[in-house]
């Protein structure tokens, strides 16, 4: 199948040579195409250019051609951080905050995590399977391609699986670009309450080898936070996930900073995500590493707690990404349209940086950086046709809408 796309007003993202990142003053530059064609053959990337030069493509090959009068194409949001599988609402804990209480005042009342580990243990793989494919349907719609999906609401080792092989199912089902982490150190479970340490034995020495074998992870993850696990429970589990093939992408830095920046660094983490609270050692520490950072500004939204200071990091030459964080309890929405708007509007961020930070970075924070998040010959086909807009920047202008008409992944429209 070729579909040729001609007239677009402006090809968004277009890298030309293979770029796995951009970091800190060049998040400022958007390479884009006025006037542009962009080919398309079977699942991938075929070719692109100017209207001009749209005479070398061999018209009797294509076999549809859509034009594009007007519209923009940008590459699919790549959502690098999501915890897109659980079971049922917390729709109460919100009203509760709305109240006065605090995230860790919830936690503690019996709320947050073991809430959604509770309800997730009652409910079966079939129904977990069919919830989380409603949410990725619907972020699928609102111009994500690429996304990252974690464990964490099982805290057993039945529920742990039971959240893997979801994951698994939706990655065999759905054409969009699905990595997996395995996020067992979410919290600290009831049955192991005065017994953290065991806890971590059992993720390392029973969970581990097990999804290392099903192949079920890409990625380990844990929440290293004042009150959930320390910088040397961190320091247990990605050197178990090492052991085992996993590579870290860690949560560190929500709410105090304990030393997880240095930790994940240590291990080779591919990222490090939440970071609202950095000190200049922490920035410092990330400088010259493989590490990503990625901020997470729908969970600061929901929260009201800062974000994630994007323009002192970039400044001092880092790179960043942005995600969603999608989850029922610090962030119930995965459009990523919304966390570029918020990007823009609450950190700072240039419509370019944030739409660099939500294509290109996003990627990288996946493992993903040569297949998707730009316009890039032999890339996958995954990206979206905006309305009728003056600019890209109308897209992060326009917060709590989607400016996308419609969405292509492997070359076809969904
Ligand atoms: O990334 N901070 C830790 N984990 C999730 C929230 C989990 C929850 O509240 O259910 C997050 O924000
Ligand atoms: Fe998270």
């Amino acid at each position: 199948m070729t579909t040729l796309f001609i007239n677009i007003k402006e090809l968004v993202q277009v890298r030309e040579e293979p770029t796995s990142l951009v970091a800190g003053a060049d998040m400022k530059t958007l390479p884009t195409l006025k006037n542009a064609f962009l080919l398309v053959v079977d699942d991938r990337i075929a070719d692109f250019g100017q209207m001009s030069d749209v005479g070398k493509v061999h018209l009797d090959e294509v076999d549809l051609m859509v034009k594009a009068d007007g519209q923009m194409i940008l590459p699919s949001w790549c959502d690098s951080h999501t915890h897109l599988v659980f079971a049922g609402e917390r729709e109460g804990e919100f009203v509760d905050k709305i109240n006065g209480l605090s995230y860790e005042e919830i936690a503690r009342k019996g709320g947050g995590i073991l809430n959604s580990a509770k309800r997730l243990a009652e409910t079966s793989e079939d129904d977990l399977f069919a919830q989380s494919l409603v949410r990725l349907k619907e972020v699928m719609a609102l111009g994500t391609g690429a996304i990252e999906i974690k464990s964490g609401y099982g805290l057993s080792v039945d529920s742990e699986l039971k959240m893997l092989r979801v994951i698994k199912r939706l990655k065999e089902e759905m054409p969009i670009e699905i990595k997996a982490t395995f996020l067992g150190a979410h919290a600290v479970p009831q049955a192991f309450k005065n017994n953290k340490s065991g806890y971590l034995k059992l993720l390392v020495e029973e969970l581990m080898p097990i999804i290392q074998k099903e192949k079920l992870a890409d990625y380990v993850d844990i929440f290293c936070e004042t009150g959930y696990f320390s910088a040397e429970d961190t320091e247990v589990i990605l050197k178990g996930g090492k052991k085992h093939g996993l590579v870290p992408k860690i949560h560190v830095n929500q709410f105090t900073s304990i030393g997880g920046v240095q930790i994940g660094i240590k291990y080779d983490a591919l990222s490090v995500d939440h970071l609202e609270v950095m000190t200049d050692a922490d920035v410092a520490a990330l400088k010259g590493t493989k590490t990503m950072p990625v901020a997470l500004p729908g969970c600061s939204f929901f929260l009201g707690i800062p974000y994630a200071p994007a323009r002192k990091m970039i400044e001092s030459g880092l790179a960043l990404a942005l995600a969603s964080d999608y989850n029922p309890g610090s962030s119930p929405s995965g459009n990523m349209n919304f966390v570029v708007s918020t990007a823009c509007i609450k950190m700072k961020m240039t419509p370019e940086e944030a739409i660099n930070a939500a294509t290109i970075n996003g990627a990288y924070a996946m493992g993903l950086e040569s297949e998707v998040g730009s316009i890039t010959i032999g890339k996958k086909a995954n990206f979206f046709l905006t309305n009728k807009i003056n600019s890209y920047a109308s897209i992060p202008y326009s917060f709590g809408a989607s400016q996308i008409k419609s969405v292509y992944l492997n070359g076809v429209e969904i």
